[in-house]
């Protein structure tokens, strides 16, 4: 037995597999206080197993969320998706990604709203942050408040690193080098084809992120496919020229056999995922527009050795209203001019 199976076997905590290759439920974490290290460690140890974990009814607010949260690294913060000068939903907690369909005014967003056309983007197929310099490492998503039973509001995974394994030895041989081009717009755009405020967007008048399309996901030792629908183009290709292979690979990954769904059962579940090795999307559903999705997310930034990529390593990142124009950088909160416009 390893250091961290020890620790398992002694701890009562347990993993059930939820899918052929990837998932577990999680179970026998106590969160009604602070999670000891030890704690942290075999849920680390799950985490670089099977990507996916599901921990149900944890009964989490918001302070222990993020408390809980920055156990495992660097939090992102939401600055770039907070407007300036309007209070932000969520108070004090803006290490909280506010992924729910809610306004601050308790209002559900209909479909001219514009927070309603950005999240139809969370339902393709992507990683978290693959757009921004430093990438995420784990996304810890937690439901607030549920739409009634039956409306949906499920959460579906991709095992990248799977779908990695079996591509051919010259599919292999073909992408082993590629560097991709990551923009938050670009999945924007293809996730709302009806918006005319997202379809007026040029991703190319804003900031991008390149990543290494084949990466080693440190903490298993596999193989991964760091793909999502924000990826636009190929390193040295144009978009056109691009699109056929991302579009082969993002459909080769998003087969039934490399995914599975979760239905989130009660308020305070959580699922932690690892952005560096599965792909996750909402599957929507009858509840958009008339029932309250509140749901809301930790975001550890990676810190494996390639977590920026070949960024530079800048705090500028993509978001609602952070102006990401390339002659802009953004500091401190600020947006910083970095040559003339
Ligand atoms: C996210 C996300 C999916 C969902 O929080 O990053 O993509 O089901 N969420 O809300
Ligand atoms: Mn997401």
């Amino acid at each position: 037995m390893t250091a961290t199976e020890t620790l398992r076997a002694n701890s009562g905590i347990t993993f059930k597999p939820l899918a052929p290759t990837f998932g577990a439920e999680c179970v026998g974490v106590d969160f009604s206080k602070p999670v000891p290290g030890s704690t942290v460690q075999i849920i680390r140890d799950g985490m670089a197993r099977y990507g996916v974990l599901v921990f149900r009814g944890t009964q989490l607010d918001d302070a222990g969320h993020v408390a809980f949260a920055a156990q495992f690294g660097d939090l992102d913060d939401q600055t770039p998706w907070i407007h300036p000068g309007t209070p932000y939903r969520l108070g004090q907690y803006t290490q909280l990604s506010d992924v729910g369909n809610i306004e601050v005014d308790g209002h559900i967003v209909q479909k001219e709203d514009i927070r309603y056309q950005i999240n139809q983007g969370n339902k393709l197929f992507h990683v978290d942050c693959s757009y921004n310099p430093r990438r995420a490492g784990y996304s810890m998503l937690r439901a607030h408040t549920l739409p009634p039973k039956g409306t949906g509001g499920g959460t579906a995974f991709a095992d990248t690193r799977t779908a990695y394994d079996d591509l051919d030895a010259e599919s292999k041989d073909r992408i082993k080098d590629l560097v991709l081009w990551h923009s938050l717009w670009h999945s924007r755009r293809l996730g709302a084809p009806d918006s005319a405020v997202l379809q007026s967007v040029n991703p190319e008048d804003h900031a991008m992120a390149r990543h290494k399309l084949v990466q080693l996901h440190e903490p298993s030792g596999r193989t991964n496919l760091y793909i999502a629908w924000h990826a636009y183009r190929v390193d040295g290709w144009t978009r056109e020229e691009s699109r056929p292979l991302i579009e082969a690979l993002l459909e080769h990954a998003s087969q039934d056999k490399y995914t599975f769904q979760v239905d989130w059962e009660n308020n305070g579940d959580l699922i932690i995922w690892d952005n560096t090795c599965v792909m996750h999307r909402a599957t929507g559903g009858t509840y958009q527009g008339k029932y309250v999705r509140d749901m809301r997310r930790a975001t550890v930034l990676d810190s494996s050795s390639t977590a920026w990529g070949l960024n530079d390593q800048t705090v500028e990142r993509s978001g609602m209203f952070a102006s990401t124009t390339k002659n802009t950088k953004w500091v401190d909160g600020q947006d910083v001019k970095t040559q003339a416009a």
